[in-house]
Protein backbone atom coordinates (compact mmCIF):
# COMPACT_ATOMS: atom_id res chain seq x y z
CA UNK A 1 0.00 0.00 0.00
CA UNK A 2 1.04 3.50 -0.76
CA UNK A 3 2.34 5.97 1.54
CA UNK A 4 -0.30 7.78 3.75
CA UNK A 5 -1.49 11.27 2.42
CA UNK A 6 -2.91 12.29 5.97
CA UNK A 7 -1.67 10.71 9.59
CA UNK A 8 -3.22 12.42 12.69
CA UNK A 9 -2.49 11.23 16.00
CA UNK A 10 -3.73 12.83 19.17
CA UNK A 11 -5.16 15.62 18.32
CA UNK A 12 -6.56 18.10 20.25
CA UNK A 13 -8.84 21.35 19.87
CA UNK A 14 -9.74 23.09 22.58
CA UNK A 15 -11.35 26.92 22.22
CA UNK A 16 -10.87 29.55 24.59
CA UNK A 17 -13.76 32.03 25.65
CA UNK A 18 -13.44 34.96 27.76
CA UNK A 19 -14.44 34.27 31.20
CA UNK A 20 -16.27 30.95 30.49
CA UNK A 21 -15.18 27.56 30.58
CA UNK A 22 -12.43 26.81 27.43
CA UNK A 23 -14.69 24.73 24.91
CA UNK A 24 -12.89 21.06 24.21
CA UNK A 25 -14.26 20.33 20.89
CA UNK A 26 -11.62 17.68 19.56
CA UNK A 27 -10.15 15.60 21.92
CA UNK A 28 -7.71 13.24 20.35
CA UNK A 29 -8.73 12.49 16.95
CA UNK A 30 -6.20 9.88 15.06
CA UNK A 31 -7.21 9.45 11.52
CA UNK A 32 -4.82 7.81 8.59
CA UNK A 33 -5.90 8.26 4.60
CA UNK A 34 -4.65 6.56 1.62
CA UNK A 35 -4.46 8.13 -2.08
CA UNK A 36 -7.53 7.51 -3.62
CA UNK A 37 -8.69 6.80 -0.26
CA UNK A 38 -12.70 8.71 0.23
CA UNK A 39 -13.05 9.11 4.24
CA UNK A 40 -16.42 10.29 5.24
CA UNK A 41 -17.23 12.13 8.50
CA UNK A 42 -20.60 12.30 10.13
CA UNK A 43 -22.13 13.54 13.54
CA UNK A 44 -24.56 16.26 14.02
CA UNK A 45 -24.30 20.10 14.18
CA UNK A 46 -21.64 21.62 16.29
CA UNK A 47 -20.46 18.60 17.38
CA UNK A 48 -16.65 19.95 15.31
CA UNK A 49 -16.76 18.59 12.20
CA UNK A 50 -15.90 21.81 10.38
CA UNK A 51 -13.21 22.55 13.27
CA UNK A 52 -11.73 18.99 12.12
CA UNK A 53 -11.20 19.46 8.41
CA UNK A 54 -10.10 22.73 10.02
CA UNK A 55 -7.02 21.46 11.66
CA UNK A 56 -6.63 18.53 9.46
CA UNK A 57 -6.48 20.88 6.19
CA UNK A 58 -3.81 23.50 7.94
CA UNK A 59 -6.58 26.11 7.42
CA UNK A 60 -6.53 26.33 11.82
CA UNK A 61 -3.82 25.03 14.09
CA UNK A 62 -4.81 22.11 16.74
CA UNK A 63 -4.62 23.03 20.33
CA UNK A 64 -1.66 19.46 20.29
CA UNK A 65 -1.32 16.09 19.06
CA UNK A 66 0.70 15.40 15.23
CA UNK A 67 -0.34 15.70 11.84
CA UNK A 68 1.69 14.44 9.26
CA UNK A 69 0.65 15.06 5.31
CA UNK A 70 2.12 13.38 2.51
CA UNK A 71 4.96 12.02 4.96
CA UNK A 72 6.01 14.58 6.60
CA UNK A 73 5.33 16.53 10.09
CA UNK A 74 3.42 19.68 9.44
CA UNK A 75 4.02 20.46 13.09
CA UNK A 76 7.46 23.10 12.43
CA UNK A 77 5.75 24.44 9.05
CA UNK A 78 6.23 28.60 8.88
CA UNK A 79 2.78 29.89 8.32
CA UNK A 80 4.40 30.85 4.99
CA UNK A 81 5.41 26.59 3.63
CA UNK A 82 1.59 26.21 5.34
CA UNK A 83 0.04 28.64 2.97
CA UNK A 84 2.37 26.94 0.29
CA UNK A 85 1.51 23.11 0.78
CA UNK A 86 -2.02 24.23 0.71
CA UNK A 87 -1.94 26.04 -2.31
CA UNK A 88 0.16 23.39 -3.70
CA UNK A 89 -2.05 19.86 -2.67
CA UNK A 90 -4.79 20.64 -0.87
CA UNK A 91 -8.44 21.64 -1.60
CA UNK A 92 -11.32 22.50 0.10
CA UNK A 93 -14.77 23.39 -0.55
CA UNK A 94 -15.94 25.20 2.57
CA UNK A 95 -19.35 24.74 3.97
CA UNK A 96 -20.69 28.00 3.81
CA UNK A 97 -18.17 29.35 0.37
CA UNK A 98 -16.34 31.76 1.63
CA UNK A 99 -16.25 33.46 -1.36
CA UNK A 100 -15.83 37.00 -2.34
CA UNK A 101 -19.09 38.48 -3.49
CA UNK A 102 -18.00 41.71 -5.37
CA UNK A 103 -14.94 39.78 -7.77
CA UNK A 104 -16.33 37.99 -10.80
CA UNK A 105 -16.74 34.16 -10.49
CA UNK A 106 -13.48 33.56 -12.64
CA UNK A 107 -11.35 35.15 -10.21
CA UNK A 108 -12.89 34.04 -7.24
CA UNK A 109 -11.62 30.41 -8.89
CA UNK A 110 -8.21 31.36 -9.08
CA UNK A 111 -7.92 33.80 -6.11
CA UNK A 112 -5.80 31.21 -4.24
CA UNK A 113 -3.36 30.49 -6.83
CA UNK A 114 -2.48 34.49 -7.46
CA UNK A 115 0.39 34.44 -5.31
CA UNK A 116 1.82 31.14 -6.77
CA UNK A 117 3.96 31.13 -10.10
CA UNK A 118 1.11 30.76 -12.74
CA UNK A 119 0.48 34.02 -14.72
CA UNK A 120 -3.00 35.84 -14.02
CA UNK A 121 -3.94 35.22 -17.87
CA UNK A 122 -3.27 31.23 -17.68
CA UNK A 123 -4.92 31.00 -14.07
CA UNK A 124 -8.27 32.84 -16.40
CA UNK A 125 -8.14 30.75 -18.79
CA UNK A 126 -7.46 27.52 -16.41
CA UNK A 127 -10.81 29.20 -14.27
CA UNK A 128 -12.71 29.25 -17.57
CA UNK A 129 -12.06 25.60 -18.83
CA UNK A 130 -13.03 24.65 -14.80
CA UNK A 131 -16.27 26.52 -15.44
CA UNK A 132 -17.45 25.17 -18.42
CA UNK A 133 -17.09 21.63 -16.79
CA UNK A 134 -19.51 22.53 -13.92
CA UNK A 135 -21.76 24.25 -16.47
CA UNK A 136 -21.01 28.04 -15.95
CA UNK A 137 -19.20 29.13 -18.62
CA UNK A 138 -22.24 32.25 -18.99
CA UNK A 139 -21.70 33.33 -15.42
CA UNK A 140 -17.52 33.56 -15.46
CA UNK A 141 -17.77 37.85 -15.60
CA UNK A 142 -20.35 37.90 -13.20
CA UNK A 143 -19.99 38.84 -9.94
CA UNK A 144 -20.44 36.15 -7.31
CA UNK A 145 -23.38 38.16 -5.66
CA UNK A 146 -25.67 37.50 -8.60
CA UNK A 147 -24.83 33.82 -8.46
CA UNK A 148 -27.49 31.32 -6.79
CA UNK A 149 -27.05 29.01 -3.91
CA UNK A 150 -26.51 25.93 -5.80
CA UNK A 151 -24.01 27.86 -8.27
CA UNK A 152 -22.02 29.47 -5.90
CA UNK A 153 -21.62 25.80 -4.53
CA UNK A 154 -20.17 24.78 -7.92
CA UNK A 155 -17.84 27.75 -7.45
CA UNK A 156 -16.73 26.71 -4.64
CA UNK A 157 -15.59 23.26 -5.87
CA UNK A 158 -14.05 24.64 -8.88
CA UNK A 159 -11.63 26.63 -6.70
CA UNK A 160 -10.56 23.84 -4.82
CA UNK A 161 -9.70 21.60 -7.52
CA UNK A 162 -7.74 24.77 -9.71
CA UNK A 163 -4.33 23.80 -7.87
CA UNK A 164 -4.88 19.98 -8.89
CA UNK A 165 -4.89 19.10 -5.26
CA UNK A 166 -3.98 15.66 -4.04
CA UNK A 167 -5.83 16.10 -0.74
CA UNK A 168 -9.14 17.65 -1.26
CA UNK A 169 -11.59 18.15 1.77
CA UNK A 170 -15.12 18.94 1.47
CA UNK A 171 -17.51 20.34 4.22
CA UNK A 172 -20.78 19.07 3.42
CA UNK A 173 -20.37 19.97 -0.15
CA UNK A 174 -23.83 18.79 -1.72
CA UNK A 175 -26.10 20.29 1.10
CA UNK A 176 -26.88 23.36 -1.24
CA UNK A 177 -27.63 21.62 -4.04
CA UNK A 178 -29.95 20.29 -6.43
CA UNK A 179 -30.42 16.50 -7.10
CA UNK A 180 -28.40 17.04 -10.48
CA UNK A 181 -26.17 19.23 -9.39
CA UNK A 182 -25.68 16.46 -6.40
CA UNK A 183 -25.41 14.30 -8.87
CA UNK A 184 -22.80 15.91 -10.94
CA UNK A 185 -20.36 16.67 -8.21
CA UNK A 186 -20.67 13.07 -6.93
CA UNK A 187 -19.15 12.04 -10.53
CA UNK A 188 -16.48 14.68 -9.79
CA UNK A 189 -15.25 13.20 -6.50
CA UNK A 190 -15.31 10.05 -8.06
CA UNK A 191 -13.35 11.02 -11.14
CA UNK A 192 -10.80 12.75 -8.55
CA UNK A 193 -10.82 9.05 -6.33
CA UNK A 194 -9.77 7.45 -9.69
CA UNK A 195 -6.78 9.59 -10.17
CA UNK A 196 -5.72 8.77 -6.46
CA UNK A 197 -6.62 11.75 -5.04
CA UNK A 198 -7.29 11.63 -1.16
CA UNK A 199 -10.75 12.97 -0.76
CA UNK A 200 -12.33 13.88 3.15
CA UNK A 201 -15.75 15.26 3.40
CA UNK A 202 -18.24 16.21 6.13
CA UNK A 203 -20.94 15.18 4.63
CA UNK A 204 -24.78 13.20 5.34
CA UNK A 205 -25.74 12.84 2.11
CA UNK A 206 -26.23 8.73 1.65
CA UNK A 207 -24.30 9.39 -2.09
CA UNK A 208 -21.22 10.70 -1.29
CA UNK A 209 -20.74 8.10 1.77
CA UNK A 210 -21.35 5.27 -0.57
CA UNK A 211 -18.51 6.53 -2.20
CA UNK A 212 -16.29 6.03 1.45
CA UNK A 213 -13.75 4.10 2.14
CA UNK A 214 -14.40 4.68 5.51
CA UNK A 215 -16.60 6.52 7.35
CA UNK A 216 -16.47 7.63 10.50
CA UNK A 217 -18.45 9.63 13.21
CA UNK A 218 -17.30 12.24 15.28
CA UNK A 219 -18.79 12.26 18.89
CA UNK A 220 -17.79 13.67 22.21
CA UNK A 221 -14.28 14.75 20.61
CA UNK A 222 -13.24 11.42 19.11
CA UNK A 223 -13.88 9.41 15.78
CA UNK A 224 -15.93 6.30 15.67
CA UNK A 225 -15.58 3.71 12.66
CA UNK A 226 -18.46 2.59 11.40
CA UNK A 227 -18.12 -0.38 10.47
CA UNK A 228 -21.27 -2.48 10.75
CA UNK A 229 -22.83 -2.58 6.86
CA UNK A 230 -26.07 -1.32 7.75
CA UNK A 231 -24.59 1.80 8.91
CA UNK A 232 -26.79 2.39 12.01
CA UNK A 233 -24.01 1.68 14.52
CA UNK A 234 -20.55 3.26 15.43
CA UNK A 235 -18.96 0.77 17.42
CA UNK A 236 -15.00 0.99 17.66
CA UNK A 237 -12.86 3.82 18.05
CA UNK A 238 -10.40 4.86 15.72
CA UNK A 239 -7.99 2.32 14.09
N1 LIG B 1 -13.28 29.91 16.41
C1 LIG B 1 -14.10 29.42 17.32
N2 LIG B 1 -14.12 29.90 18.58
C2 LIG B 1 -14.94 29.39 19.53
N3 LIG B 1 -15.78 28.35 19.30
C3 LIG B 1 -15.81 27.84 18.07
C4 LIG B 1 -14.97 28.33 17.01
N4 LIG B 1 -15.20 27.58 15.88
C5 LIG B 1 -16.14 26.70 16.23
N5 LIG B 1 -16.50 26.84 17.53
C6 LIG B 1 -17.48 26.02 18.24
O1 LIG B 1 -17.08 24.68 18.12
C7 LIG B 1 -18.21 23.84 17.99
C8 LIG B 1 -18.07 22.95 16.77
O2 LIG B 1 -18.26 23.75 15.62
P1 LIG B 1 -18.11 23.16 14.15
O3 LIG B 1 -16.75 22.60 14.01
O4 LIG B 1 -18.49 24.26 13.22
O5 LIG B 1 -19.19 21.99 14.16
P2 LIG B 1 -19.91 21.23 12.95
O6 LIG B 1 -19.15 21.52 11.72
O7 LIG B 1 -19.90 19.79 13.33
O8 LIG B 1 -21.31 21.77 12.89
C9 LIG B 1 -19.42 24.74 18.00
O9 LIG B 1 -19.95 24.77 19.31
C10 LIG B 1 -18.86 26.08 17.62
O10 LIG B 1 -19.62 27.13 18.15
MG1 LIG C 1 -19.71 22.38 9.92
Amino acid sequence: MSDPVLEASGLTKIFGRRSLTPLSILRGITLKAQPGQAIGLTGPSGVGKTTLLSCLSLIDLPTSGSLRLFGSSTHDLSDRARSELRREKIGFVFQNFQLLEDLPTWLNVCIGQLVGPTPLNRLREQALKLLEVVGMERQVDCAVRQLSGGEKQRLAYTRAVIGSPDLLFADEPTSNLDTTSARFLLNQIEALLESDVCVIMATHDASLLALCDHIYELRDGTLWHRNDSAGTSAICLEE
